[in-house]
């Protein structure tokens, strides 16, 4: 089947697609190349194979094959496989304005897009996190087929807003936790953030957060910006991703970048991969807007009590293609001065009765919540000693 490769109404390129291999085989004409995904786009630059190119971007719409419970999502879904999923909603998305449009179709963006145009969820819902076999046919135009990450997630529709609902690894509270915890966080500091609320469904917790894309707009991930370029030590790499962005026009790339490492140093984040942080781009204008808000902390705050009580913490976290022990996230910040820290003393409380809110679904116990809160409480001590340090030596430097 002849294809075009969309950027809202905007064709792309049209394309040879195999319906039954779920993979393109042929650029059949390349028409507004500057409007394809970004990785696309920079492959037609340099002279790669766009094929290739396009097969990768829409296998990595999939809903991957790592995602908690994958398996029984695709059986409840009757698909042998995620990517048969993606053509069942042209592969439209919820998180940037790409689609695959039949050749012969007569649809336009505005018919068909999730920004604007409401869906059945409650089904996909109920298979997602109760667990629950649904006999009658579920339907798949939904924007639930191209979800990315590891964690359970579901998109509904609440008050007119388009809102992620995201489970814990295997049911586990701490994910949902931690995102509200980096939220409480982000709120304290003033911190541009996806703001995360709790829920429970089916007696598990839950995160819900907004949908920080709109019908305008794409998020772009650090990955496609750097693909290619992620050549040196992370130090070298934050500097070009700086680079890369003010070149674009977003001026405040490196304070945004630094309040992320502070979150992810304050919470010992051991996520902040290339995919869980980027930019957002205008679609219509192509012009880069600014760094997306933080998302997706949940994978933080580990620790583990030995039987003696010792509290075991891994002191690593990520940086683009390293791994770097937390306290080096803290040299990358120059404007140590911009943070009111004296804001972070009451969150240790806040987090206490939370923990305590939610305990009977937790089911944490009270020595694992006090746990938590002496390291959430040791972390913003150890911040303050740092920064504190850092303001001696710039005293004594200027
Ligand atoms: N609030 C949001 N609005 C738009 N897109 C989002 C939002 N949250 C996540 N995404 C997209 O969904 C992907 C998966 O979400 P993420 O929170 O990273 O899940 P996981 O914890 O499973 O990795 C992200 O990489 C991003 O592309
Ligand atoms: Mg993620």
């Amino acid at each position: 089947m002849q294809v075009f490769l969309m950027n809202k109404d905007t064709k792309v390129m049209k394309l040879e697609f195999l319906e039954d291999k779920n993979l393109f085989s042929n650029v059949i004409q390349i028409k507004n190349i500057k409007y394809a995904p970004l990785s696309i786009y920079k492959a037609y630059q340099d002279n790669k194979n766009v094929l290739t190119e396009v097969n990768k971007w829409f296998k990595g719409r999939n809903i991957p094959i790592w995602r908690d419970d994958l398996f029984y999502l695709l059986k409840r879904l009757d698909v042998h496989a995620a990517d048969e999923l993606l053509m069942k909603s042209y592969a439209l998305s919820l998180s940037d304005q790409y689609w695959v449009k039949p050749c012969k179709s007569k649809l336009e963006y505005k018919d068909i897009n999730f920004f604007e145009n409401d869906f059945g969820f409650s089904d996909f819902l109920d298979i997602t996190f109760s667990g629950s076999y649904i006999k009658r046919k579920i339907s798949l135009m939904t924007p639930n087929n191209t979800t990315d990450g590891r964690l359970k997630k579901t998109w509904v529709i609440e008050n007119n807003k388009k809102i992620l609902v995201k489970g814990g690894y295997k049911d586990n509270p701490t994910a949902p936790l931690n995102e509200y915890l980096a939220s409480m966080i982000c709120n304290a500091l003033g911190i541009n953030h996806v703001d995360y609320e709790l829920d429970i469904i089916n007696e598990k917790l839950v995160s819900k957060c907004e949908d920080f894309i709109d019908g305008n707009t794409e998020f772009i991930t650090a990955h496609s910006i750097l693909k290619d370029e992620l050549i040196g030590n992370y130090r070298e790499i934050y500097e070009r991703y700086i680079k890369i962005l003010e070149a674009n026009g977003i001026s405040d790339a490196r304070d945004n970048l630094e309040d992320m490492l502070l979150l992810d140093y304050l919470i010992m984040n051991v996520d902040r991969h290339l995919n869980n942080f980027g930019i957002i781009r205008d679609v219509n204008t192509l012009k880069w807007i600014s760094v997306a808000p933080i998302f997706d902390s949940g994978e933080a705050m580990n620790l583990e009590m030995l039987a003696d009580d010792t509290m075991v913490i891994n002191d690593n976290g990520r940086l683009f293609n390293e791994v770097v022990y937390f306290d080096k996230f803290l040299e990358l910040i120059r404007k140590t001065r911009k943070y009111d820290l004296e804001k972070l003393d009451n969150v240790v409380d806040e987090c206490e009765s939370i923990l305590k809110k939610y305990q009977d679904v937790s089911k944490m116990s009270d020595k694992d919540i006090y746990n938590l809160c002496y390291l959430l409480n040791l972390r913003i001590k150890k911040l303050k000693t740092n920064f504190r340090k850092c303001l001696i030596t710039f005293d004594i430097h200027t």
